[in-house]
């Protein structure tokens, strides 16, 4: 089993090469009760309109400077890592992946960047809108299965038959070093905070994380855990009809859930991720769902707030709505929430 070991550093030393890369904005709203909440917006990350871009192109790039080293012998610098002769070794490297959206514009975003080729599947579930966003990043798109699941079992027999690089999200027993990438790219959200709260000493008391597989929630969670200094309550916030973390934590192993599909559309996933779930075990956090019409009013709560996006993006705040009157009851606890919208809703339409 991987020992998940981030090092923020890796990519943030990587996205300093990236022109597209800033920091994301973190923006205060209020409840109807009165409760400030801390809102990590997503939604321009990377020019890609979610968090996704931070894992899936981080992780693109190091699978191909590995290759590099297996190669010529050498680790790349990050400042290499868009240079001529890695581009011109990467146009023979093909990635496949299966996503609900983000991830796979994340892949294809990567691929493009470093010269190499993306292929992403996706289910019948999955909005146009993405597809025609994966398109125009230059991926070949494929159209497999109902669900997340058949898309991403065509993503993992087309690696077996064309060599082609599987970059997935999830992990399970056996393939964690490419999804541990991902999370390694997204521990670049949590030190941002962590600078931000210590300029500011305006630390949270509450996070809230929604997850699909987990790989958002895992890796956040990690990087709070390890270091931030001052440690909040931690939820993680997961659809009614795909609350494969909180089941898992129950069953104390990974278990895939059952259920009928969510409009949280990219959380809406039935098995974890391994590494994910590994981490939440001993990280001391709380399960919660939310429901389609806790997701769907949180997301017209936002959007009266100025924030545009969808319930997936949504559904942190749905979760802290849902717990506002037991923490502000609690007088001997202060609230002060922080929730992450993690897409804009111009990628996709629910
Ligand atoms: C907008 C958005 N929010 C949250 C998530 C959940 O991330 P994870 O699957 O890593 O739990 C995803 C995953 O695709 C996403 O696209």
């Amino acid at each position: 089993m991987l020992d998940f070991k981030p090092s923020p550093q890796k990519p943030l030393l990587f996205f300093q090469q990236c022109s597209a890369y800033q920091a994301s904005l973190t923006t205060r709203i209020h409840t109807s009760s009165g409760t400030e909440v801390l809102v990590k917006h997503e939604g321009n990350r990377m020019g890609l309109g979610s968090f996704k871009g931070l894992g899936g192109i981080y992780a693109v790039a190091q699978l191909i400077s590995d290759q590099w080293e297996v190669i010529h012998g050498s680790p790349l610098e990050p400042s290499e890592l868009l240079s001529s002769p890695v581009r011109e070794m990467a146009q023979s490297i093909s990635f496949v992946c299966a996503s609900a959206g983000n991830h796979g514009l994340a892949v294809a975003a990567g691929a493009r960047l470093l010269g190499a080729s993306s292929t992403v599947y996706l289910s019948q579930a999955v909005p146009d809108n993405f597809e025609k966003a994966l398109l125009a990043q230059g991926a070949f798109v494929i159209r497999s299965g109902n669900t997340y699941e058949e898309s991403m079992a065509a993503a993992m027999a087309d690696a077996n038959s064309t060599g082609a690089i599987l970059l997935a999200d999830s992990s399970w027993p056996g393939y964690e070093y490419p999804p541990s990438l991902i999370m390694e790219g997204y521990t670049v959200i949590a030190e941002e905070l962590k600078k931000e709260f210590e300029r500011d000493v305006n630390w949270p008391s509450h996070v809230y994380l929604q997850a699909g597989v987990g790989g958002f929630a895992g890796a956040i969670t990690y990087m709070i855990r390890h270091n931030w200094p001052v440690q909040p309550i931690i939820y993680i916030v997961e659809p009614e009809f795909a609350p494969c973390l909180k089941a898992s934590h129950e069953a104390g192993k990974p278990v895939n859930v059952a259920g009928p599909i969510s409009t949280m559309g990219r959380l809406d996933c039935k098995e974890p991720s391994i590494i994910a779930f590994n981490i939440l075990q001993i990280s001391q956090v709380n399960y919660i769902t939310v429901s389609d019409k806790d997701a769907d009013d949180a997301t017209h709560k936002l959007h009266k707030n100025g924030l545009s996006t969808t319930p997936s993006g949504a559904a942190g705040f749905a979760a802290l709505l849902k717990t506002e009157t037991l923490h502000t009851a609690q007088a001997n606890q202060a609230f002060k929430p922080m929730i992450f919208v993690t897409e804009n809703a111009n990628t996709c339409i629910e």
